[in-house]
């Protein structure tokens, strides 16, 4: 370790001390140059794979309505996710929890908020059959992609094994999922040696997030997305949602109020912010982070140095060719927005 690298491990040690999170719960990457690493562009190894998922992605036939798909929430148009405080679905239904992005979602620790599910597949059962989001259950979205003969063939190339079930769905969904990473960011290329790629203002932000402990949190490629962590270190954090975070999975009281901290990678785009989507800017993000996760609070220059940061972290969003989706036949089930919910049951 060279002595222009102690300095950062030595912080990062303190910001981690003082969350009394333990030396145990610092990263391996913790003593190397910076504590975020750049984002590596997706490695396609299954390329029908990939384009089999992103159907299924965009077709509104895997819900019971015929009308949601995971784009309706998961805009890739726009960074991701829906911008509203707490998803809409089926029937417009009001959702429990504001949607995270499925972008770098491949980089978490586990899916959801709670990290309920253990990876993109196990995950991409829950909305099919969540009767606020798709309303469906996993029998019915099979038996309809059965009635169509285009994904029975594009099942049959990609898995080679038939009958189509549940698992080649959520199979090729993660597997397009993981392919929706975004690398180049200008913070990346400054991270890569371009020195040029962020301007002062920006770098004194970054300086800020490093040295005031941010990065004890968010760290790593995803700058975030690694760990799980109480909301509200040092003051508690007040609201009306019932979420009550990683102790719904362990069912430990110490894990009530622990998120997965979210990713920052184009944190810009996925507004308004929080579990519970209570903060509608950055700037208001940035402040309540500030006071509640470390005790400092930031004046309107910082907080605008590191709202300015913040946004160097946008990186290429992934090309999305739209896909054409194989016709249904005549045994397909027709769009039925207001059709009875069909799954009561718990994602
Ligand atoms: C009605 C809106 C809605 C639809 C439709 C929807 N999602 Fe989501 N998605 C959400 C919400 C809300 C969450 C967060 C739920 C939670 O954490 O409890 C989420 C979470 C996720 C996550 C976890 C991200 C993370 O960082 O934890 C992934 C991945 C994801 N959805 C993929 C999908 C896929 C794939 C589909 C289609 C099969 C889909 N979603 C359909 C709203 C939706
Ligand atoms: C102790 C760990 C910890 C520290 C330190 C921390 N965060 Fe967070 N951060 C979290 C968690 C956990 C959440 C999710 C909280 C929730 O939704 O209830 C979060 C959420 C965020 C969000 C909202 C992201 C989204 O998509 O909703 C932003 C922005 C953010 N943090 C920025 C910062 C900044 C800037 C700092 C330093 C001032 C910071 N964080 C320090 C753990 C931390």
């Amino acid at each position: 370790m060279t002595t222009t690298r102690r300095p950062t491990a030595t912080r990062l040690a303190l910001a981690a001390a003082a969350l009394s999170l333990g030396a145990a719960a610092l990263p391996a990457y913790a003593a190397s140059a910076e504590p975020i690493q750049p984002l590596e562009p997706a490695r396609v190894t299954d390329p029908a794979k990939v384009e089999l998922g992103k159907k299924l992605f965009f077709d509104p036939r895997l819900s019971r309505s015929g009308f949601i798909s995971c784009n309706s929430c998961h805009n890739l148009s726009m960074g991701g996710s829906d911008n509203v405080a707490a998803s809409v679905g089926d029937r417009w239904q009001k959702g429990g929890i504001n949607s995270p992005t499925v972008l770098n979602s491949v980089l978490n620790v586990a899916q959801f908020w709670d990290g309920r599910a253990k990876d993109l597949a196990e995950q991409a059962g829950g909305p099919i059959e969540n009767p606020i989001e798709m309303n469906s259950t996993h029998e019915i979205a099979v038996a309809t992609l059965r009635t169509i003969p285009g994904y029975v063939q594009e099942f049959r190339d990609v898995y080679k094994t038939g009958p189509l079930d549940i698992g080649q769905v959520t199979d090729a969904l993660a597997a397009f999922e993981a392919t929706l990473v975004t690398p180049n960011s200008r913070f990346d290329r400054w991270l890569t040696g371009d020195r040029n790629a962020i301007t002062a203002t920006e770098l004194k932000g970054y300086e800020l997030f490093k040295n005031s402990g941010c990065v004890a949190c968010h760290n790593g490629p995803g700058v975030g997305g690694n760990t799980f962590q109480k909301m509200g270190v040092v003051a508690e954090y007040k609201t009306d949602h019932p979420a009550e975070g990683r102790s719904a999975v362990t069912g430990n009281e110490i894990d009530r109020f622990m998120f997965k901290v979210p990713t920052l990678r184009n944190v810009e785009l996925t507004y308004p912010y929080f579990h519970d989507g209570a903060a509608k800017t950055l700037t208001e993000a940035v402040d309540i982070m500030g006071r509640l996760q470390l005790g400092r609070v930031y004046t309107k220059e910082e907080n605008a140095q590191i709202v300015a940061f913040l946004k160097t972290l946008t990186g290429e969003q992934p090309r999305i060719t739209l896909p054409i989706l194989p016709v249904s036949s005549d045994r397909t089930p027709r769009p039925d927005p207001f059709a009875p919910i069909v799954a009561p049951r718990k994602k």
